[in-house]
């Protein structure tokens, strides 16, 4: 079983199109694919044409432990099965305040017999249902979109990875860094890939996905971009990066990547911005790693309670 989060803790860099087509992708592959929706704002949900989805339905089933993971109440899409979102997430994230509630869907998916690849879209922020995909998971994928702020937040997640790594989940591998809605005609675009590639070397991606006018319209009922314009570029480059993220994550099975370390957040060596540099940008603050609560104490909680 492959298990994969695709996180950036900023929003609008393709993490939802891209959980989309990877999951649909690996689906007309032939792999086996559950697509799990964990933002409560249930953009993917919602992309795919459903709305309204009673809590009993949802993805919140997996911070059940009366929910069986055959009996899961799952919804057939073009190439994936999907767990919806629903909008109740955002109660529930009040209750879920525990050390140990970063550990539901790690315990809840133990139990899978039915997928190859599961596959988890998150929300643009570090919260209890972010770190439960990335304790969950073996890989996390971080698309990422050429811009300031969008690459800031793609080093903020690889920091946010490191933490998980250490503390909460060793069979983490490093991330995979996927630039999404690149323009090769701009100057800055390059500029930011080549920026991430200094820094992080062999974990940017080959591939990349294109602006795909296909990937921006909204999706009709189920509808992914093979089934509506499959010669598209956005078709292509998500089929492209598909093939390159399994064959990377074969690369990886035997081995966690342990040498890895995320560099030291960005000080002199700080992205391009969109500004001319002035002496204000020179000196500007690195992005801060994030923080959680539940960091500080999940593992020790877990290893003090059994
Ligand atoms: N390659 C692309 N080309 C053009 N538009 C894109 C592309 N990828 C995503 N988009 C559009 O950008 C917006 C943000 O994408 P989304 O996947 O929802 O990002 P996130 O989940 O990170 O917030 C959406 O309107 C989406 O349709
Ligand atoms: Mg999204």
């Amino acid at each position: 079983m492959i298990v994969l989060s695709i996180c950036n803790h900023k929003g609008g860099t393709g993490k939802t199109t891209s959980a989309i087509h990877l999951g649909a992708a690996l689906g007309l592959s032939g792999h086996r694919v559950l697509v799990v929706d964990l933002d409560p704002q249930s953009f993917l949900t919602r992309m795919l044409g459903i709305a309204d989805v009673p809590t009993a339905e949802s993805s919140l089933v997996l911070f059940d432990h009366e929910v069986e993971f055959g009996a899961l109440p799952t919804r057939a899409m073009p190439g994936f099965d999907l767990l919806p979102s629903t909008g109740t997430l955002t109660k529930r994230m009040r209750s879920l305040n525990k050390p140990t509630d970063v550990l539901w869907t790690k315990e809840a998916i133990e139990q899978n017999e039915t997928y190859d690849v599961i596959l988890f879209d998150t929300a643009a922020a570090v919260t209890v249902y972010s770190l439960n995909a990335m304790v969950a998971s073996q890989h996390v994928v971080i698309p990422v979109t050429p811009e300031y702020q969008p690459v800031i937040g793609a080093e903020q997640t690889a920091q946010t990875v490191a933490m998980v790594r250490e503390r909460l989940n060793p069979e983490l591998h490093p991330p995979h860094f996927l630039f999404t809605q690149v323009d090769a005609r701009k100057s800055a675009h390059r500029k930011y890939r080549q920026y991430m590639r200094k820094r992080y070397q062999e974990r940017v991606m080959d591939t990349v996905i294109r602006t795909s006018a296909s990937l921006a319209r909204t999706y009709d009922a189920g509808e992914t971009v093979f089934e509506r314009d499959p010669y598209s570029r956005g078709a292509r480059d998500y089929a492209n990066a598909t093939d390159e993220l399994m064959q990377r994550i074969q690369d990886a099975a035997g081995g966690n990547g342990a040498a890895w370390a995320a560099p030291a957040p960005a000080g002199a060596e700080a992205p391009p911005t969109p500004q001319p540099l002035s002496s204000a940008a020179n000196g500007r603050q690195a992005p801060a790693a994030p923080s959680h609560a539940m960091f500080d104490n999940a593992s020790s909680e877990r290893s003090s309670s059994t």
